[in-house]
């Protein structure tokens, strides 16, 4: 009984340090006239799940889209108007070379190292940004996720006392710090942040904003719907230095 008690105070106060040390809204400024629509765009994550969404998504809109990846052999998409740039986002010299011409980012970055304390995103996105500041490029659309900032305790009850407290309190913890970093930023940026992922059809039937997610039920939405959304994005300024929740 001890333990579990305990257990659930480990949860509470992780959810309350993921609420504190991620981004909190200031209220939208969608007052700003919506920029032009890009046409050269760099994907970041574009071997993963939402990543190759982006890519896809991206060339049917009729972007011209460059992808950085660790792997080329991985991404097997090869069209006319896609570049692929083999580069890390931890070497800020591959993410300099590939920032040269574009005019947005859209970033899908993740791994798998639950375990490990990393900064990966963290400082991969710091990498991004500072990049970006350096050429000129602005618009910045990076994914993160529902449970952190003003979304805290929004993927339900199962990730808040299961999932984040038992596998994922380090990866989230970085999140929180990517968050920061993109928040901290001069670019124009839009944080992106699903309910739990899934690789389902696009559907088109999406609920955004910051009241999304649920305190008691997991909330899902596929990595097709969310890679529309976050291309949808590049030209609106609805979220331009926000964070809305998608499911
Ligand atoms: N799973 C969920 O239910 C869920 C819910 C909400 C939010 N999210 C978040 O949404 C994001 C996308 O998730 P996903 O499952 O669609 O993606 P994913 O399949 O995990 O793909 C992550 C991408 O990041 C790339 N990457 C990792 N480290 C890199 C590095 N150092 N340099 C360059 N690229 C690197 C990976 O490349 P490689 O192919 O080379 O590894 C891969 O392309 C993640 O941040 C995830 O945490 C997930």
């Amino acid at each position: 009984m001890t333990v579990l008690i305990c257990f659930i105070l480990y949860a509470v106060f992780l959810s309350i340090g993921l609420a504190r040390s991620g981004h909190r809204s200031r209220g939208l400024r969608a007052d700003e006239a919506p920029p032009q629509s890009p046409t050269r765009v760099l994907i970041i994550g574009a071997t993963g799940g939402t990543g190759r969404e982006l890519v896809a998504q991206a060339l049917e809109r009729g972007l011209t889209v460059t992808a950085l990846v660790r792997n080329p052999a991985k991404l097997q998409i090869d069209h006319p108007r896609l570049t692929v740039v083999q580069g890390d986002v931890l070497d800020a010299a591959s993410l300099e070379a590939a920032m040269h011409g574009q005019e947005a980012v859209l970033c899908a970055l993740g791994h798998k190292r639950y375990f490990h304390p990393t900064r990966i995103l963290s400082e991969g996105t710091a990498n991004i940004v500072r990049a970006m500041e350096t050429h000129g490029v602005r618009r910045l659309v990076c994914e993160t996720s529902l449970g952190i900032g003003d979304s805290a305790g929004r993927m339900g009850l199962y990730y808040s006392l299961f999932v984040l407290p038992l596998i994922l309190p380090l990866y989230f913890w970085d999140k929180t710090r990517q968050e920061r970093v993109i928040a901290g930023s001069r670019v124009d940026w839009v944080i992106v942040r699903p309910a739990a992922l899934t690789n389902g059809p696009r559907r088109g039937r999406l609920r955004h904003g910051s009241r999304v997610g649920s305190l008691v039920w997991t909330v899902r939405v596929s990595r097709a719907d969310v890679a529309a959304f976050m291309l949808d994005q590049l030209a609106s300024n609805t979220y331009l230095r926000a964070a809305p929740g998608v499911a």
